[in-house]
């Protein structure tokens, strides 16, 4: 049994994105992990302001909703991250959840495989190349951790993908995902 903590990080109202992060959710508890979802929709979550405070306390000086998040990430064995793709990146309010991550840089956190899930307009591999270094750059901070895979549903917008029949298999594929971490 581990730890999984599953993060969506789109803010649209019937995001698909999110759709496929809650199946990985699902196929997680379905394997008899201890799983846990949020998304950052309607989350006060604000910028990091580089202070580095954290870096001497293990605690944030900015007062939101991260403070009780925190320790779940740190608690986590594997972290599952789900982002529509942005310019070729993960969205902006992930890359400012990764960022107040910082605290657990002098801490020890748990997690180990670090998952991506990614939507994205275009289909090209190419998409999601970039959302991936950027989340490397963050597990590359965790010795312990690795980049354990990604599922990227390319030609996937803002239609519901339950309503695609050529991309209705993506979420079997989001489901197997979680139930294999
Ligand atoms: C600001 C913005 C930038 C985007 N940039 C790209 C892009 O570079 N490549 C792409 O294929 N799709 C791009 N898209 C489309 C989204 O990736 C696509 O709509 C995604 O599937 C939405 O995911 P969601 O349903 O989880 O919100 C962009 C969308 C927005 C709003």
């Amino acid at each position: 049994m581990k730890n999984v903590f599953v993060i969506s990080s789109s803010l649209r109202n019937d995001s698909n994105s999110e759709i496929l992060a809650r199946m990985a959710f699902k196929g997680s508890n379905d394997a008899g992990n201890k799983t846990e979802f949020i998304t950052l929709k309607g989350m006060d979550l604000r910028f990091c302001k580089g202070c580095l405070a954290c870096q001497k306390t293990g605690n944030c000086v900015i007062k939101d909703d991260m403070a009780g998040v925190i320790n779940k990430v740190k608690d986590a064995d594997v972290l599952i991250f789900a982002s529509p793709i942005y310019y070729y990146g993960i969205t902006g309010q992930l890359k400012t959840f990764l960022d107040r991550l910082n605290p657990l840089y002098i801490q020890e956190p748990k997690f180990e495989d670090v998952y991506l899930i990614t939507t994205s307009a275009e289909e090209d591999e190419e998409v999601y190349e970039k959302a991936v270094e950027c989340l490397q750059g963050f597990i590359d901070c965790f010795p312990d951790s690795r980049f354990a895979g990604i599922l990227s549903a390319g030609g996937v917008n803002i239609d519901k993908i339950e309503n695609d029949p050529d991309r209705k298999g993506l979420l079997k594929k989001a489901y197997e995902l979680g139930k294999t971490v």
